[in-house]
């Protein structure tokens, strides 16, 4: 694909020069006459560079420059100027201009200024790509796990990153997807670029298909600006599709397009826009099933499911347990103020008894739980009982008997729920009331009852 420059001059005749002079260079220029088209155009097209005159009708170009940054922060900007003006040239520089010319210049001139730009715009990409292998920490995530099957795995994401191939991540709830997404884009030449996420689950079908794609002004009641869907934003970057198995099939034709032709086109009409993204799906659910059920479709499926990369339950790499544990308490420590070197042999019994039907995330919660209550400088058999008591996904599903009578348990169960509600609504009742799918007044009245309404209870 040619790179897009968009050229703002207000001299017709040096304006149709420029023009065909990129043209003769390959690249594809888009070339307006004035500082405010030139900005309406970045709101609605994606460019690889700016040239802009200085001295123009209406705005200038430095103050165009400081809301070409807001449209874009990673476009490079090129200012030109006759030579009298060389200081509005400096000036722009100083502002955040790449580099600038004065007129007049030779066409050959130009096309170095431009090679420098554009190749400094994928040297950053690469550079950052590899210092973000190579150190090993920063923004990439770890993964965590010597078992063969995580060992595998690890070989897997390394290999798939450096290819630039759609995706398809699965496993299920808690096995890290997500990380291995995260571990994909920034082992990937793309690193430096943006990484855009998006959860199929969460958004309702009437506002995921514009936010995938964007809508132009009008398209419907309430679309009062144009707006750039996540694929536009994520051009030259990675989009990552998450729980891509809760993706409406009514607008399974329009994402088939997205990743076959990397064709997209906004709400309420315009031109179609090309856009050049990595793809990275994942999901919790059976696509195999859905497709039987007829609530996938099966091309969609082939067409993302180029390379996958299959996480492998907890419950089946119980070896990795000593390492993540080491890596959890690690990460605990600083938050929970506590310096917890390990867990007793007792305790990680307990952990290689358990079948972790959330996963790693549940075994990141349970050995915070434990974490908080716990003294001294290792977790105990009691600690993780505690902590698997006070656990409402975990406890459900504990591998030991509970006692007690149906009341005291349901009793005991809904007092963890509206603590753990509370918690994460760092105590604010209406917003805990909209967790629980109860109104304030009934959970004010629970709250009463359970008497929970003490800080820390
Ligand atoms: N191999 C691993 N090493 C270290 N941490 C991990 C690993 N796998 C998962 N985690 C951690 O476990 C938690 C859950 O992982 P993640 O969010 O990636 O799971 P997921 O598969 O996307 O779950 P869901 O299907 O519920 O969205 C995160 O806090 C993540 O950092
Ligand atoms: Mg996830």
């Amino acid at each position: 694909m040619a790179e897009k420059i968009l050229v703002i001059e207000d001299d017709p005749a040096f304006r149709a020069m420029l023009a065909e002079a990129l043209h003769e260079k390959g690249y594809e220029g888009a070339l307006v006459g004035s500082a405010e088209e030139g900005v309406a155009r970045l709101k609605k097209e994606l460019f690889d560079l700016v040239i802009t005159d200085v001295m123009l009708p209406g705005m200038s170009g430095i103050e165009a420059l400081s809301l070409i940054k807001q449209a874009d922060p990673a476009l490079d900007v090129i200012v030109m100027t006759a030579h009298s003006t060389r200081d509005s040239a400096l000036e722009a520089v100083r502002r955040g201009a790449y580099d600038y010319f004065t007129k007049p210049f030779s066409l050959n001139e130009m096309e170095i200024v431009i090679r420098r730009a554009l190749e400094r715009r994928a040297l950053r990409a690469e550079l950052s790509a590899l210092k973000n292998s190579l150190s090993g920490a920063g923004r990439v995530p770890v993964i965590v796990g010597q078992s063969p099957a995580m060992l595998r795995l690890i070989e897997m994401v390394q290999r798939v990153a450096a290819l630039d191939t759609t995706v398809l991540i699965t496993g299920e709830s808690g096995t890290g997807k997500e990380v291995v997404a995260d571990a994909i884009q920034a082992y990937s030449k793309r690193a430096a670029e943006r990484f855009i996420k998006v959860n199929c689950a969460a958004i309702p079908e009437t506002l995921l298909e514009s936010e995938l794609y964007g809508h132009e002004k009008g398209a419907y009641t309430g679309a009062v600006s144009l707006k750039k869907g996540k694929f536009e934003l994520a051009h030259k970057g990675t989009i990552l599709l998450d729980e891509l198995g809760d993706m409406p099939l009514s607008l399974q034709p329009k994402l088939l397009r997205a990743v076959e032709q990397r064709v997209i086109e906004r709400l309420g009409g315009g031109a179609p826009i090309d856009i050049d993204v990595r793809i990275i799906a994942a999901t919790n659910q059976e696509l195999a099933k859905l497709i039987e059920e007829k609530k996938f479709r099966a091309d969609l499926y082939y067409r993302l499911s180029v390379a996958t990369v299959n996480l492998p339950p907890l419950r089946e790499r119980k070896e990795d347990l000593p390492a993540l544990a080491a890596h959890f308490l690690e990460k605990i420590n600083p938050k929970t103020g506590t310096d917890l070197r390990g867990l007793s042999r007792e305790a990680m019994a307990l952990l290689f008894d358990y079948d972790w039907p959330g996963n790693i995330r549940q075994l990141a919660n349970v050995l915070e739980r434990a974490a908080i209550t716990s003294r001294g400088d290792v977790l105990t058999e009691s600690d993780i009982r505690q902590a698997f008591e006070n656990s409402p996904r975990a406890g459900v599903r504990e591998s030991a008997p509970r006692t007690g009578t149906l009341r005291e348990n349901l009793r005991a169960f809904e007092r963890t729920m509206i603590a753990d509600a509370l918690r994460q609504a760092s105590g604010v009742q209406t917003e805990a009331a909209r967790l629980l799918g109860v109104s304030p007044k009934n959970l004010w009245n629970k709250i009463q009852k359970h008497r929970l309404g003490q800080a820390g209870a």
